[in-house]
């Protein structure tokens, strides 16, 4: 079955019970046994809901897996796929990565006894050099954020299947399932942030991952069940409803980034737009095999410095200043000060951030309005 059909149907037949369209919402913690010694298939929603098992469904549909599953926040899918590991274990982890994934690799489970190795992974070289004995984990984003690198993903996991003990986990939260799907690639876990793309309307915060090992997705499920990382379902179903429209939410993203991207790039105040969709991106024949779409996300360097950036910030009318992506709305950030500045200095400085750069997560408005917006917001940025 095509995306678009699975995104709507997979995971979510009429109700049984009342023929209801819509998965219901199982709003309850527990569920009631039929004798002491005999439950239905759902006894307690933090090892299973319903409304959840719909959502985890859909999720490994879309990502051709054979196990999905949904967690309380992209932080909590990564923190529980973390738990896969031992202390004394090493991981290689993208040298450009969100936020929150440097923090809790390098504040909580490096002081845990993990050896974290931040590598450039565009780098297979370097990728094969830095693999031990001890290596378990490589952590990749691609394209990573905010500089918009890409990462050849089936070079990567053809470098790790010589190596039994690794395994490859993608943070696929930018591209969204529509435009990649790592599992077809060899990797092992596609985790995502669901806030983003994939819920779409910037009102849940969830997680998903998705694998096509069944006995990894078993000692995933363990964990699921033994942290308590869960969504409530509430969450789950308006995440499912944002799913439904992901595939044209994708394709309209795509088409304004790409416009807004070519716009800037002509513009005497920008001094460097990384779009994968662009010829002037260095990996663009890569993103050609690797992805069937750009997105909606990307940056840009304004020329001058941190007086230009806020200056274009404060007069864009459209675009809410705002650290999240992925939603219908416009919204544009300072990566500096704003998604990554919880990154000590030197490290910003080191991954290749600079104080000219900006991103944008563009929205599915009309083009027209968002070029309109940004011609009027740089006539008033000093040159
Ligand atoms: C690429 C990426 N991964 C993971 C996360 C974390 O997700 P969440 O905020 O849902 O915990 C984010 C959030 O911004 C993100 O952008």
């Amino acid at each position: 079955m095509h995306f678009k059909t699975r995104a709507i149907h997979a995971g979510q037949g009429p109700d049984p019970q009342y023929g209801a369209v819509m998965t219901p919402v199982f709003q309850t913690s527990t569920f009631a046994f039929t004798s002491p010694d005999e439950s239905g298939e759902f006894d307690y929603s933090r090892s299973g809901n319903p409304t959840r098992k719909a959502l985890e469904i859909c999720l490994a549909s879309l990502e051709g897996g054979t196990r999905g599953f949904a967690f309380a926040s992209g932080m909590a899918a990564t923190n529980t796929l973390l738990m896969l590991f031992q202390a004394g274990d090493h991981f290689i982890v993208s040298d450009e990565c969100y936020g929150g994934t440097y923090r809790i690799m390098m504040s909580v489970m490096k002081s845990k006894g993990f050896d974290i190795e931040f590598v450039d992974l565009a780098d297979i070289a370097a990728l094969e050099a830095a693999i031990r004995p001890e290596t378990r984990l490589i952590w990749i984003e691609s394209p990573t954020n905010p500089l918009m690198k890409l990462v050849d993903l089936a070079a990567v996991a053809t470098v790790a299947k010589r190596h039994e003990q690794i395994l490859t986990m993608v943070d696929n939260t930018f591209l969204s399932p529509y435009f990649q799907n790592p599992l077809e690639l060899g990797i092992d876990v596609v985790m995502h942030s669901t806030t983003k793309y994939i819920n779409g309307h910037s009102d849940v915060i969830g997680g998903g991952a998705v694998v096509k090992d069944p006995a990894l997705g078993e000692r995933i499920y363990f964990l699921q069940n033994a942290m308590g990382s869960v969504p409530g379902p509430w969450d789950c179903f308006l995440i499912l409803r944002g799913i439904k429209t992901l595939a044209i939410r994708m394709e309209e993203h795509q088409k304004n980034a790409l416009g807004l991207a070519k716009f800037l790039e002509a513009h005497p105040k920008i001094a460097g737009v990384l779009h994968p969709g662009l010829e002037s991106h260095p990996q663009y024949e890569l993103a050609r095999r690797q992805t069937r779409g750009d997105g909606g996300t990307f940056s840009f360097y304004v020329k001058g410095g941190v007086t230009q950036v806020y200056a274009l910030l404060e007069h864009l009318r459209l675009f809410a200043q705002a650290v999240s992506l992925g939603g219908v709305e416009s919204l544009i950030e300072y990566p500096w000060t704003m998604t990554h500045g919880t990154i000590p200095e030197a490290a910003r400085r080191e991954m290749g951030l600079k104080e000219n750069l900006v991103r944008v997560s563009v929205g599915i408005e009309a083009l027209e309005d968002l070029l309109e917006d940004f011609s009027q917001a740089l006539d008033c940025v000093p040159a």
